[in-house]
């Protein structure tokens, strides 16, 4: 039987971003697989009392089971109820690429849905994305669209190189398309590695720093379509402080680095207004695993090693809100009527 999001007490993504836009803050979109990050994400913003979005992929659905992940999402409204009452949280789909998928989450309460056209032409890309706006709508359900490609794995699919947005045609694709936030690419992409060394420079202490953002872009986009929602695509800053305790506890991460967070709060500062990060969490609680084990090789109930990483990416999630995304405190703002 399908199920609406305003039953489970979800909401879209249309007030927080209007609010984030005006504010000049970023709301935070958080992926999650399975429960532990459900309730580092959950504590962590209500503690901070940030809105925020929870994000799945169509990997997730695979992992956890589509039916069990819909009801780990009721249980974190109802979780969230008593956490703090006036907070709420929109649940996303991560780079849906079917109709069919969209629908399918549409139905089983998912409040906003992102269609991944980007990896076609531009004239398919429209037309796709119009077809899930046009379903989506009907339910009152908010819809991501991209122009542009970024580089690295966007679930299944895995591109080489980005190419960046084209701002010449972000007003021609929000108006034939009718969707309501637009991803773009500005040099941003996915996974751990986010820039090969020969794209890095060293500063004086040998730590390799990438190439800026493309902020003229984002720039020009904000003056072909004034105060639209623009929203970030692989935006981890791959927290070195995460990528030391993995090397320094057993494990092998080479040349990995991210967007700094000083990008990152200028970004929030404009008319980006969703910034999506899953890396920087799978870092801090792989570090915090590989520490735990490292420190204690003969624990072997998963509570001593999980209930660890929860922590400390329940800690991540907290400090990005507060001192990255500005969202921190901004629950009462946009909720409490
Ligand atoms: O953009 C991709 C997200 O990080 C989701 O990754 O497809 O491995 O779940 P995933
Ligand atoms: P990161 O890999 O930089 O965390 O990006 C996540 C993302 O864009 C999810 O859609
Ligand atoms: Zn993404």
């Amino acid at each position: 039987m399908a199920t609406h999001y305003k039953e489970l007490g979800l909401v879209n993504t249309k007030e927080m971003f209007k609010k984030a836009v005006d504010g000049r803050f970023a709301i935070p979109a958080y992926n999650f697989n399975n429960m532990e990050q459900l309730q580092a994400i959950v504590m962590a913003c209500a503690e901070s009392d940030s809105p925020f979005i929870l994000q799945v992929s169509s990997g997730a659905r695979k992992y956890a089971n589509q039916t069990l992940l819909r009801y780990m999402a009721q249980g974190a409204a109802e979780m969230l109820k008593e956490l703090n009452p006036h907070l709420k949280f929109a649940l996303h789909l991560d780079h849906g690429d079917t109709l069919e998928l969209c629908k399918s989450c549409i139905e089983t309460g998912f409040s906003s849905v992102m269609i991944d056209g980007s990896h076609h032409s531009y004239e398919e890309n429209i037309k796709l994305t119009k077809q899930v706006v046009e379903y989506a709508h009907k339910f009152d359900v908010t819809v991501e669209g991209e122009l542009g490609v970024l580089a690295g794995i966007e679930d299944e699919v895995v591109a080489e190189k980005s190419s960046y947005t084209r701002p010449e045609e972000v007003e021609d694709f929000v108006k034939r398309t009718g969707v309501d936030s637009l991803a773009i690419s500005i040099g941003t992409s996915h996974g751990a590695t986010k820039f090969k060394p020969d794209q890095c420079t060293k500063n004086k202490d040998g730590i390799l720093v990438p190439p800026p953002l493309k902020f003229e872009i984002l720039e020009e986009i904000e003056r072909r379509i004034p105060g639209f929602p623009i929203v970030l695509h692989g935006s981890s800053s791959v927290v070195p402080k995460y990528v030391e305790m993995i090397n320094s506890n057993g494990g092998a991460l080479k040349d990995a680095v991210g967007i700094p967070e000083e990008q990152l709060r200028k970004a929030a500062a404009s008319a980006v207004c969703k910034i999506n990060i899953d890396s920087d969490g799978r870092l801090a609680m792989t570090g915090a695993i590989r520490k735990m084990f490292k420190e204690k090789p003969s624990e072997f109930d998963p509570r001593k090693y999980l209930g660890p990483a929860r922590d400390e990416l329940k800690a991540m999630i907290i400090e990005k809100n507060k001192n990255v995304l500005g969202s921190a405190g901004k629950g009462a703002l946009i909720f409490k009527k």
